[in-house]
């Protein structure tokens, strides 16, 4: 071709040699691969580093979604406090925030590290030169969409720019083996705000949530190419900042209406660490000609509708004429078939009004037969309710009991058995 289809120039096309010159791209065998070539840094923050799969990894982008206010600034400024006083340099950008707020939460939360840097900065180009200049091992960009750059010509917090700045960082973090963690909004469903393709060009989605009126958070893993997506953080977000909740069992538990029909507790696990739930239902009759209501929050609405047909037809509970509510306390949610037996008893206990025995856990999935069936790790969830003075514990049957346990053991081959052991 003489001329460019391009940029139309004349005689400008230069030849670049053919195929056999470049060298061949060849696999790696497997073998070849080191086992473990990501460095992880654990910041001494154990809700976090859990949750993280271990500490951070260098050359990471990690996206950290959640609500306004819920604590986002003020959990990654005491991450990156962390990071600096242990491994070494570590940037602050705050793009939205000025530089007086971000030194007013520093000093609520009692930080002053020299290794830890701030800039107030909303363009890209000059962020990365930044980076590149000081060379810091953790930077966190407060938030993604109020960072832009020139070379994308549409407005700051669009799709457009989001994704370009976001493909930047990653490039940024890859390059020079750091981590970058993002903050991104979320949208009024709760979803982070902007490209879904954000959520995949990055390595770990984290995700910040908590209730309005109550002071703890949750800290989950949406995506983690480095660890696991079941582990949970719980954090209480008090005067100096957020603090670390150890034993999230106690918390949960600890506004529990004692002795009221409709209230039960579960050992669930979640990821490796066992939690006692409290699961509540509410059951009444339905005003006369009325469709009967079922509604569920923290449970998976089939998975109690299932739930409450076994009921029904196995254990012979009129509930088609009631009202049905359940729901986990504290904002939880359970996916764990593990928590069935829960929601049956705490069904049956409103609509009989009888309460459970409150020093007794349960656990055990439900079959359609109306069969208890088992679940994973009993030991742990047994330990668990050890540890917070429960003393009685339904179960499905068939394992070996041990002897002098501090625990009463039912164990139960069917919801009917259950049913019986439970309510008083
Ligand atoms: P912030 O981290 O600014 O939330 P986000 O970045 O997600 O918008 O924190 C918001 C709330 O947290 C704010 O309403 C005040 C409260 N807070 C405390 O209760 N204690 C503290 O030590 C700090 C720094 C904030
Ligand atoms: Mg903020």
């Amino acid at each position: 071709m003489g001329r460019c289809p391009i940029c139309q120039a004349w005689n400008t096309l230069e030849e670049k040699g053919d195929k056999t010159d470049s060298p061949p791209v060849r696999p790696y065998s497997l073998s070849q691969l080191a086992e473990d070539d990501e460095e992880r840094k654990p910041i001494e923050i154990a809700e976090f580093d859990r949750v993280m799969g271990g500490g951070l990894v260098s050359g990471s982008l990690v996206l950290l979604g959640g609500e306004p206010g819920v604590g986002k600034s003020t959990l990654l400024l005491q991450v990156a406090e962390s990071y600096a006083r242990i491994w070494g340099e570590a940037l602050y950008v705050s793009a939205e925030e000025s530089a007086r707020q971000l030194r007013l939460r520093a000093s609520r939360l009692g930080i002053s590290s020299a290794r830890l840097s701030v800039l107030n900065e909303t363009k890209l180009d000059r962020i990365i030169s930044c980076v590149e200049s000081a060379s810091p091992g953790l930077v966190v960009i407060d938030s993604i969409q109020a960072v832009s750059t020139d070379d994308v010509d549409s407005v700051p917090g669009s799709v457009t720019q989001t994704r370009a700045c976001t493909y930047a960082l990653m490039q940024l973090a890859k390059t020079h083996a750091i981590t970058i963690v993002l903050v991104g909004h979320v949208n009024k469903q709760g979803a982070l705000a902007g490209p879904k393709v954000l959520e995949h060009a990055v390595d770990v989605v984290l995700s910040f949530e908590g209730e309005r009126h109550t002071a703890y958070r949750l800290l989950r893993a949406i995506k983690n190419r480095y660890g696991s997506t079941n582990e949970l953080g719980v954090f209480h977000m008090g005067e100096g900042g957020l603090e670390e909740v150890t034993n999230p069992s106690a918390l949960f538990l600890s506004e529990r209406p004692e002795g009221a029909p409709g209230s039960v507790v579960v050992a669930c696990m979640e990821g490796s660490r066992p939690l006692l739930v409290e699961i509540q239902a509410l059951v009444g009759p339905t005003p006369y000609g009325g469709t009967p209501r079922r509604q569920t929050s923290g449970v998976d609405r089939h998975r109690a509708a299932i739930i409450l047909a076994v009921l029904e037809k196995r254990a012979g509970m009129q509930l088609q004429s009631h009202d049905v509510y359940i729901s986990v306390v504290g904002g939880l949610a359970v996916d764990e078939p593990a928590a069935d037996l829960g929601i049956a008893l705490a069904v049956a206990s409103s609509f009989k009004g009888r309460h459970v025995e409150p020093r007794t856990i349960v656990f055990g999935e439900i079959g359609l037969a109306g069969e208890l069936r088992r679940v994973r790790h009993t030991d742990r969830r047994l330990n668990e309710a050890r540890k917070l003075g429960f003393q009685r514990c339904i179960l499905p049957g068939g394992f070996s009991v041990r002897q002098s346990d501090t625990i009463d053991l039912l164990p139960v081959d069917r919801l009917t058995e259950a049913l019986q052991a439970g309510l008083s």
